[in-house]
C-alpha cells in the first residue's frame, strides 16, 4: 500500500499560509491536513469553511479536513462546498455515525471516522463499510506539538484487523506526534496516511522532513 504524507497546517505560519502550502506541495506532500476545531468538542478554536475555500484556491492537493467539532452534520455541506476531498468526523461527536458517514459519501467526498485515544476501536465495527478512512488519534485532539501516545501503534494494528475482517481496505490515518521515530512502526501496524504538523513545518527544511518521514514509513508489501 502506498504511504501518504499529510502536512497539518496547524503548525504552519498562518500569515504565510499560501507559501507554506506551496512549499510542502513542491516537496511532494500528498494531501493537506486541515484541523477544524470548535472550542466545544476540543478546547481550541481554529478555522472554518472560508479558510478551507481559500486554501482550495492555492493548491491542487486534496484537502483532508479533520472536523474536531460537535454535531458535525450541521457543517458537512459547507465543507464540501469549500472544497474538501476528505471529511473526517469524530465517532465521539455525532450520535448517528452511520448516517453521517453516508451523508459525506453522498456529497461525493471520502468519509473518515476519527477515534480519540480513549475510544476503543470496536466503535468502528458497525461502520467499517461506510468509512473510506479511519483516523487513529495518537494524541488527545486540540493542539499540535503534543507527545505521541505509544499505545497508538497497537490501536492501528487492532483497527487494521477489524477492517480486514469486515472486508474493508480503508486507509488508516494516524495523527498527533507523528515523526521519523514512530512512522515505521505505525506503517508496519497498518497505517497508510501520516499527518504531521510540528515535525514538518517547524523544521528548517520542511521538504526534507517530508522525504524523511516517507522513508521512515516505507512501503508495505
Ligand atoms: C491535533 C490535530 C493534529 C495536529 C498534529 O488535534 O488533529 O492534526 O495538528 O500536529 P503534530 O504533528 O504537531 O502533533
Ligand atoms: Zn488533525
Amino acid at each position: 500500500m502506498s504511504v501518504r504524507i499529510a502536512p497539518s497546517i496547524l503548525a504552519a505560519d498562518f500569515a504565510r499560509l499560501a507559501d507554506e502550502i506551496g512549499n510542502v506541495e513542491a516537496a511532494g506532500a500528498d494531501q493537506i491536513h486541515v484541523d477544524v476545531m470548535d472550542g466545544h468538542f476540543v478546547p481550541n478554536i481554529t478555522v472554518g469553511p472560508p479558510v478551507v475555500a481559500a486554501i482550495r484556491r492555492v493548491t491542487s492537493l486534496p484537502l483532508d479536513v479533520h472536523l474536531m467539532i460537535s454535531a458535525p452534520d450541521r457543517y458537512l455541506e459547507a465543507f464540501a462546498e469549500a472544497g474538501a476531498a476528505i471529511l473526517t468526523v469524530h465517532a465521539e461527536a455525532t450520535a448517528h455515525l452511520h448516517r453521517t458517514l453516508n451523508r459525506i459519501r453522498q456529497l461525493g467526498l471520502r468519509a473518515g471516522v476519527a477515534i480519540n485515544p480513549s475510544t476503543p476501536v470496536d466503535v468502528l465495527r458497525e461502520v467499517a463499510n461506510e468509512a473510506d478512512l479511519v483516523l487513529v488519534m495518537s494524541v488527545n485532539p486540540g493542539f499540535g506539538g503534543q507527545t505521541f501516545i505509544p499505545r497508538s501503534v497497537k490501536k492501528v494494528a487492532l483497527a487494521r484487523t477489524l477492517l480486514t475482517t469486515a472486508g474493508s481496505a480503508a486507509d488508516i490515518e494516524v495523527d498527533g506526534g507523528v515523526d521519523v521515530t514512530n512512522a515505521g512502526a505505525l506503517s508496519e501496524a497498518g497505517a497508510t496516511m501520516f499527518v504531521a504538523g510540528v515535525s514538518i513545518f517547524r523544521t528548517p527544511d520542511p521538504g526534507e522532513a517530508i522525504r524523511a518521514l516517507r522513508r521512515a514509513a516505507g512501503t508495505r508489501a
